[in-house]
Parts: structure tokens; C-alpha cells; sequence
């Protein structure tokens, strides 16, 4: 902006102007969205998470198996990860959504499933999936406006900027009219980004990832959740397993023409077709495997490429500076 100030280009009018349009306008975010700024942000809202991860904090890790559907699969993608001819081993994480380390299990809130599907020595790619189809921001600078304003705890602020951006109340209601599932195993999951889907003719299908648990999606009544108190997830997935594999049916959805491919707060119709990509099988819960670890949502194989979505990336960056805080003990 200062370039623009000191330019001979510009008459007092145009200064004026150019200082109105350097002014943040009303419901747009005063700040640039940085990953440091971001993971400041969440940090802020979430209380203490020293050592733990700046969202999604309340987790537990998983081991298990991938079994690919290679016929289905390779109609949309090469990809190792979805072609392989065998099973193989996986391991990763399921969350409660948010910064709080503590996020009550038996809340309507968000949940995450991230996944490293490794299926030779030179490939690996990871899922890191949330429990709705659409995220609360269309952009990085949005997300933090919300995050800041959210913390300012200032009742007009919010409702002024719930009036301007309907995303945040569509996620909300969206987890309002589902139970709480009463697994992490029964809960759906969403990649809410869309990816370029690649086969081995060069084909490209434009898709988002959305997994399905084999079996009842089991919800508890609110009655039910509210008795299961704050930390029962990670007992019941143990339990379960110790019984045999959990599994879950991912596919991805395809996208039809006029279903945004760029923006995270526009879901896409669930009357969208989908093509099996494999089954993922939970087998032991629990240990500490994953806590050392960063899933990367950008981490994709040939076959997979990052769309046009700017969250996307910027996701990269902020898992970046939560590892790097993390792992200082911060
Ligand atoms: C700009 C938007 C976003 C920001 C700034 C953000 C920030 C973060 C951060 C800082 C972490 C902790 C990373 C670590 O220390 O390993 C995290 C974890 C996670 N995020 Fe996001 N996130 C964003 C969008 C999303 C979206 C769109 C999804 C779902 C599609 C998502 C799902 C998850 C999940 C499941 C985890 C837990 C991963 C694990 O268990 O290791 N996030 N996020």
C-alpha cells in the first residue's frame, strides 16, 4: 500500500479512494490469514494444549489394514493407495473436532478421522476427514475472522458476522439434526475438498472423499449420550475392535457440473454419484503411535492431485506450525 500512497499516479481523489478500499470493509477479515496466525487463533480458543495438537486435540490413535477396491477404483484413479492388488497396512487417528483438549465426546460436535495409506515403500498419502460435508469458511482469511471473532466474545460482532456468512450455522445444523454416534467407528466422515481424480488413461474426475461405516451408523439418544459422559470414544473403540476389525467404505463422490469445486462451505447433493475406492479396517486402538505424527491433508500419490481450493493448502501450512509447536512442548 505504501507504493500505491507515494505514487505521482495518484490524485488526493484516488488516494482517498485507495485509502477507503485499504480500509478492511465491513465483514471482512482486518488480518491475512497466515498458518502461524491461525494456529495463534485456535491456541486462543482452545485454552493450554502444551505438547498437543492446536485442533482436533482430543484424540486417539488406530492401527489396521486398507483393503482397495481396484476394479472400482481404477475407472477414476492410478493411484497405489486405491489399485493395489492387496491389502496393506494403515495407521491414524480419530478426533473430536476443535482446539479444546477436553471436547466432551458426547457433544454434537465435529469429529476427525485422518489416515496414512501407505501402500508400497514409495507412495503414501493421508486422509484427514471431518465429520460434516462442509467446512465453517469459504478461505483462509474468512476462517480466521470467525476464529477471532468467535473469541471476542462480543454478541453483536458474531451476530453480525453469522448474519453475512450462513456457513458456520449450516455446519451447525447440520451436526444438530444427527444423534451423537455412539462410535468413532459408526460416525461418517467427509473430505469436504475437492481433488482431481486421475486414471491411468489421464482421465480427469473431479471428486471428494466420503467414507461410510460398514453396518449401522449407530446414533445414541440424547438421554444415552448425555449417561456415556464426556470421554467414553476412546474405551468404546477399543472394545469394539478387541471383538474384530471396524471397517469403513470410502468412496468418492463425483462431482457434477455446477457443484463448486473451489469453495469448502458448498457441500454437493447427496443424490451424487459415487465410486468405491476400498475399505478401511480398524484392528487395535489405543497406544501412542500417531501422537509423534502430522497428517498431511496436501500428502496425496500420483493418481491424486490437490484441487483449487484455498483451504486446502493452507491447511499444509498451519499443521506445519502446530507439529513444530507441538513437538517444542509448546
Ligand atoms: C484453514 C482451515 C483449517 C485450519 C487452520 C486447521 C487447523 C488444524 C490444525 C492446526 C490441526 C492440528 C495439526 C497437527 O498438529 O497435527 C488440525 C487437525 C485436524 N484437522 Fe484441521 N484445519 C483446517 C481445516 C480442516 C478441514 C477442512 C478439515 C476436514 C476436512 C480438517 C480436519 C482436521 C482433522 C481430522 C485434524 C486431526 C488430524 C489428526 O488427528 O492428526 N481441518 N487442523
Amino acid at each position: 500500500m505504501k507504493a500505491m500512497f507515494s505514487s505521482p499516479l495518484l490524485k488526493p481523489g484516488l488516494i482517498a479512494l485507495a485509502v477507503t478500499l485499504a480500509m478492511p470493509l465491513q465483514g471482512q477479515a482486518a488480518e491475512t490469514a497466515t498458518g502461524a496466525n491461525l494456529v495463534d487463533a485456535l491456541q486462543a480458543l482452545g485454552g493450554p494444549s502444551a505438547g498437543l495438537r492446536k485442533a482436533h486435540a482430543h484424540g486417539v490413535c488406530f492401527t489396521g489394514s486398507f483393503t482397495p477396491d481396484s476394479a472400482s477404483a481404477a475407472a477414476i484413479t492410478k493411484s497405489p493407495a486405491y489399485t493395489a492388488s492387496t491389502s496393506y497396512p494403515v495407521s491414524g487417528r480419530f478426533s473430536m473436532g476443535g482446539p479444546n483438549p477436553h471436547a466432551p465426546d458426547n457433544a454434537k460436535e465435529g469429529r476427525g478421522l485422518a489416515v496414512r495409506l501407505t501402500p508400497n515403500a514409495d507412495a503414501s498419502m493421508d486422509l484427514v476427514l471431518a465429520s460434516t460435508p462442509m467446512f465453517a469458511a469459504a478461505t483462509p482469511d474468512e476462517f480466521l475472522e470467525l476464529l477471532t471473532t468467535v473469541k471476542s466474545g462480543d454478541k453483536e460482532k458474531i451476530g453480525a458476522f453469522m448474519k453475512t456468512h450462513d456457513a458456520p450455522g449450516r455446519q451447525h445444523a447440520w451436526l444438530e439434526a444427527r444423534p451423537v454416534y455412539a462410535s468413532f467407528a459408526t460416525t461418517p466422515y467427509y473430505g469436504i475438498h475437492a481433488f482431481r481424480f486421475v486414471n491411468a488413461a489421464g482421465k480427469i474426475t473431479m471428486g471428494k472423499i466420503v467414507t461410510t461405516p460398514v453396518g449401522e451408523a449407530t446414533g445414541l439418544s440424547d438421554a444415552e449420550a448425555k449417561a456415556k459422559g464426556g470421554d467414553f470414544l476412546a474405551a468404546e473403540l477399543a472394545g469394539r475392535v478387541a471383538k474384530g476389525p471396524a471397517k469403513i467404505d470410502v468412496a468418492v463422490q463425483i462431482a457434477e457440473a455446477g457443484d463448486s469445486l473451489n469453495d469448502p462451505t458448498k457441500d454437493w447433493p447427496d443424490t451424487r454419484k459415487t465410486v468405491h475406492l476400498g475399505t478401511l479396517n480398524i484392528e487395535k486402538a489405543g497406544g501412542t503411535a500417531c501422537v509423534g505424527e502430522v497428517f498431511m491433508p496436501t500428502a496425496v500419490t500420483e493418481g491424486v492431485e490437490l484441487g483449487t481450493d484455498p483451504i486446502l493448502p493452507m491447511r499444509a501450512t498451519a499443521y506445519a506450525v502446530s507439529y513444530g509447536r507441538r513437538l517444542s512442548g509448546k
